[in-house]
């Protein structure tokens, strides 16, 4: 889902005041399946119909809607102001479909284990691709609403191309299993990543406790991906590897919806961040999370800093009290 970060981001907006607002009821997700099929315009189903559960089952609350028409509408697309809120929602209107998901895939493999450990093609999705079907409910939704996601250009979606965001059923065995009742369970690095991600859990006084939040949570998935084979300080060959690399992504994005289908109002803000850090990224593998020039994290390590773009959009603020105090400093010993 992460592969498609262009090599020019040209502006991080302060996006932050849009997430703030979340979710006013900390209930946990219900799932509600909207309507693929055509439906009258301008009226919006206050349920939508129970219907078409073969199809993408998604939780869309109000403040989806309040949450991607800000980030997302408007003139101008900006990719580390829409798509990390795009994805946020969508992987949580998805996070039950996605959990229940990997469930009947774990069954199933379950019940032919020897068959399921078949390699994958190199250019196959490992599992199918819930992301049409869930993306054009999604749009239909937001169209009813008068939402329009503004398209980079004709050929190019919003969702899919641009942002690269994709739902289909996750697997991640290494960390989470089926327990005998058939329910999804986390193993001890889940707990652990459940604190780690909290949002608001650390002082917020702190003026970098969204750093600091994005970084705990980022290494924190990290570790929900298989131990890397001994030996290999190289990672390079390892990361060619696009089966191991898809499902390690499978991991991370696992784990977000984890935490997305617990509690949303809770999580929404770090997995928010963390998924800025890993678009923003080239390969969508950041080491850390770094703050912008908007005070909010991105991704260290990603092409952006290395073409120069965000970086002349940082500087000139360094540059700026540089020239300042050295003005001030000039002036007193003048005076003196
Ligand atoms: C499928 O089964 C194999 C062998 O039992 C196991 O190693 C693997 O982790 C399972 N995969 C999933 C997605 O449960
Ligand atoms: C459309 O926009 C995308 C994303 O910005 C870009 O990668 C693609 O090259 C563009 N296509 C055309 C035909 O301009
Ligand atoms: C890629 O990784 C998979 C799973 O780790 C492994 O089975 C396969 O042999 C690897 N392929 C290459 C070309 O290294
Ligand atoms: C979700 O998190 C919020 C804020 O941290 C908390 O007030 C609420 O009780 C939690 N809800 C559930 C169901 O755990």
């Amino acid at each position: 889902m992460f592969q498609h970060a262009p090599s020019s981001i040209t502006l991080i907006v302060f996006f932050f005041t849009i997430l703030s607002p979340v979710s006013p009821n900390p209930e946990p997700v219900t799932v509600q399946p909207f309507r693929v099929k055509s439906s009258p315009p301008a009226t919006i189903p206050a349920f939508p119909e129970q219907s078409d559960f073969s199809g993408c089952p998604l939780d869309l609350p109000e403040d989806l809607f309040h949450g991607i028409k800000s980030a997302c509408s408007g003139k101008k697309l900006h990719k580390g102001r829409c798509c990390p809120v795009l994805g946020a929602w969508l992987y949580s209107a998805y996070s039950t479909t996605a959990l229940s998901r990997s469930i009947s895939a774990a069954a199933r493999n379950a019940s032919s284990s020897a068959a399921a450990i078949t390699t994958p093609e190199e250019d196959m999705p490992l599992l199918p691709d819930d992301s049409e079907t869930c993306v054009d409910g999604l749009g239909k939704s937001l169209r009813q609403r008068g939402i329009e996601l503004t398209r980079p250009n004709e050929t190019c979606d919003v969702v899919y191309c641009y942002c690269g965001i994709r739902l289909h059923p996750l697997s991640c065995s290494e960390a989470f299993r089926v327990n005998e009742e058939g329910k999804l369970v986390g193993d001890e690095r889940v707990d652990r990543l459940e604190t780690d991600c909290l949002s608001g859990s650390h002082n917020n006084a702190d003026r970098f406790s969204p750093l600091v939040g994005c970084n705990k949570c980022l290494n924190s998935l990290y570790k929900l991906n298989p131990k890397k084979t001994s030996g290999t300080r190289n990672p390079s060959k390892e990361d060619r590897n696009r089966t191991a690399k898809m499902h390690n992504k499978d991991c991370v994005l696992m784990g977000l919806t984890w935490l997305l289908a617990k509690n949303r109002t809770a999580y929404f803000p770090t997995v928010t961040s963390v998924l800025r850090a890993v678009m923003l990224n080239h390969d969508g593998v950041p080491r850390s999370c770094a703050l912008g020039s908007d005070g909010m994290p991105l991704a260290v390590d990603s092409s952006e800093f290395s073409n120069g773009s965000p970086t002349s959009l940082q500087y000139p603020h360094h540059l700026v009290h540089f020239l300042l105090y050295s003005v001030i400093t000039l002036v007193l010993l003048m005076t003196w």
